[in-house]
């Protein structure tokens, strides 16, 4: 916020103890526009960590007798940040609700990463059209990486008057103010931050899982990879301090989580910022380590900062499990260079064989981007090369799509769509047969399993996923959800294992 707005804040603040009954007035309902040119820049500032969260006692009981609904697009970070989310709201005083003709309060919590992830969002905005005509009271606000960009927020104000609310993801611990804000305005409250390097660190939190959590580590991106709006949307990379993180993951452990995912857009940079201790991943997963909660994952790494350090502890194993998610995005080094990946086919591949060195059972995943402004088949075609170099267990295969603001988008293309889906569709076939092949290694093995809930294909069955992250259904009777088994792989499928439980894990 800069001083004006703070100013602003204060006028309105005093305004409202001195009792002024009608301050909806008052209210300033665009405080500042997103701005992906702002966002781009990367102050030396040193990152302030508040401790000090806290909801105005006027607003704890604004959500009495209100419910509140949260959609969530994206990855992992967005889920984590409706938890976040759910957890202020809870602490207003609403409850959560599934259905949205029951909600007061409805949060579309968005991703920006390619154009059809967008394009379901504002699918979403149209459809809550008609429920806010029959219920003028609803509030509908938009948040997450879409609102960091002009010209979504634009689209919003220009086409969609139903949204009451924008705010980006720099202005979750607002949530309070702007929603007060907007149950009292009659205009759109908007509020996005393009560039914030702050840390806040007690905001309240409603887990939605019992037995899984995520763990911040840090946040934000400055690897600026040509064709990725992420450093854009999300701001500076910052690092939690490890006390923090620590404690955390303790708290989890006191209160029967059994896995943790460790969560950063790069999290291999960990650490980098901070810049009184020499601490890095590889410390803070051999100090994660030690504490005794059964399982701890992370994600997502980069290939160019991860290192023997970290390699090392992972190799001790314990709770840290084999499981590697290294994005590659292409085979080609003409590709990667004008990705700015900054690491080649040849030390990618040099890297995950030091990986599998030391840790020979990790299962290896990825993503990949086909359709690169001007990938010719070639390239594509080292892209299938490494694939079958690196006999992946699974990858993620996205369609290049541009995004507004980036160097990427600013390329000339010659790839036609079709010649890129069907690119997409050769990638799948290859990958599919390598997961089935990879999978068919575990037949007769005896897998630990975390088991997760029924399966989404048959309530009789209950699922869950290995320590390398394959999923597996077996028959178990229900109380077994949250706890870890022993299951003998009987069936290998492309996607899944099937199985039988052999004993619950920790009987010998
Ligand atoms: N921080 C992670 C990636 C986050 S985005 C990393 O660097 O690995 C997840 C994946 O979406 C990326 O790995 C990439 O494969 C894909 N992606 C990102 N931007 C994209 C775009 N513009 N078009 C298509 N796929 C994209
Ligand atoms: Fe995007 Fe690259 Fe950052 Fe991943 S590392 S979030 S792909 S810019
Ligand atoms: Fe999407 Fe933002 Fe995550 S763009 S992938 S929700 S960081």
């Amino acid at each position: 916020m800069n001083e004006d707005q703070k100013k602003t804040q204060i006028e309105l603040a005093a305004k409202k103890m001195s009792g002024e009954k009608d301050y909806s007035q008052y209210f300033q309902t665009t405080y500042e526009p997103p701005s992906l040119k702002q966002a781009k820049k990367r102050g030396k500032e040193n990152v302030e960590i508040h401790y000090d969260f806290d909801i105005p006692e006027n607003m704890k009981e604004i959500g009495y007798g209100k419910k509140f609904l949260i959609r969530t697009y994206g990855c992992q970070m967005n889920e984590h940040d409706s938890e976040n989310m759910a957890g202020i709201l809870m602490n207003m005083g609403f409850e959560s609700t599934t259905d949205t003709e029951d909600a007061d309060v409805i949060l579309i919590n968005t991703c920006a990463i390619r154009e059809n992830a967008e394009n379901k969002v504002f699918g979403e905005i149209g459809h809550l059209k008609q429920l806010k005509q029959d219920n003028p009271g609803l509030v509908i606000g938009v948040c997450g990486c879409m609102s960091q960009e002009e010209s979504v927020v634009n689209r919003i104000l220009e086409k969609h008057q139903q949204v009451d609310l924008i705010f980006g993801t720099h202005n979750i611990h607002r949530l309070p103010e702007l929603l007060e804000n907007a149950l009292f305005s009659k205009e759109v409250v908007m509020e996005v931050w393009s560039k914030e390097g702050d840390i806040i660190e007690n905001m309240p939190r409603a887990r939605k899982g019992h037995f899984q959590a995520w763990v911040n580590i840090m946040y934000g991106c400055d690897k600026f990879c040509t064709y990725c709006i992420v450093p854009y949307t999300r701001g500076k990379e910052r690092s939690r301090r490890p006390e923090d993180i620590i404690e955390e993951v303790r708290h989890l452990t006191r209160n029967g989580y059994k896995e943790i995912t460790l969560l950063g857009q790069n999290v291999n940079a960990y650490g980098k910022d901070l810049e009184d201790i020499q601490y890095g991943l590889g410390d803070l997963m051999d100090d994660i380590r030690k504490i005794d909660i059964p399982r701890v994952r992370f994600t997502t790494s980069h290939p160019r900062d991860f290192d023997d350090h970290l390699i090392e502890v992972l190799a001790k194993g314990g709770n840290l499990v084999e499981h590697i998610h290294l994005p590659v995005q292409s085979g080609s080094n003409d590709v990667l260079k004008r990705m700015a990946r900054k690491y080649t086919r040849e030390s990618y591949v040099d890297l995950a064989a030091r990986i599998k060195k030391a840790i020979p059972h990790a299962s290896f995943t990825t993503d990949i981007i086909v359709g690169f402004p001007n990938e010719t088949e070639e390239q594509f075609e080292e892209t299938l090369s490494l694939v079958r170099e690196m006999e992946y267990d699974s990858c993620f295969t996205y369609i290049y799509s541009a995004r507004d603001g980036t160097p990427a988008a600013r390329m000339e293309d010659n790839v036609p769509h079709d010649v890129k889906r069907e690119r997409l569709a050769r990638l799948n076939k290859l990958v599919n047969d390598l997961s089935a092949e990879k999978n068919k290694a575990y037949d007769g093995q005896v897998v630990e399993v975390l088991v997760e809930g029924k399966s989404k294909k048959d309530p009789e069955v209950l699922s869950g996923r290995t320590r390398t992250n394959k999923l597996v259904n077996f028959r178990a009777p229900e109380d077994a959800v949250g706890t870890l088994v022993h299951v003998k792989i009987t069936e290998a499928k492309t996607w899944s294992l099937n199985g039988e439980v052999v004993t619950p894990a920790g009987v010998e």
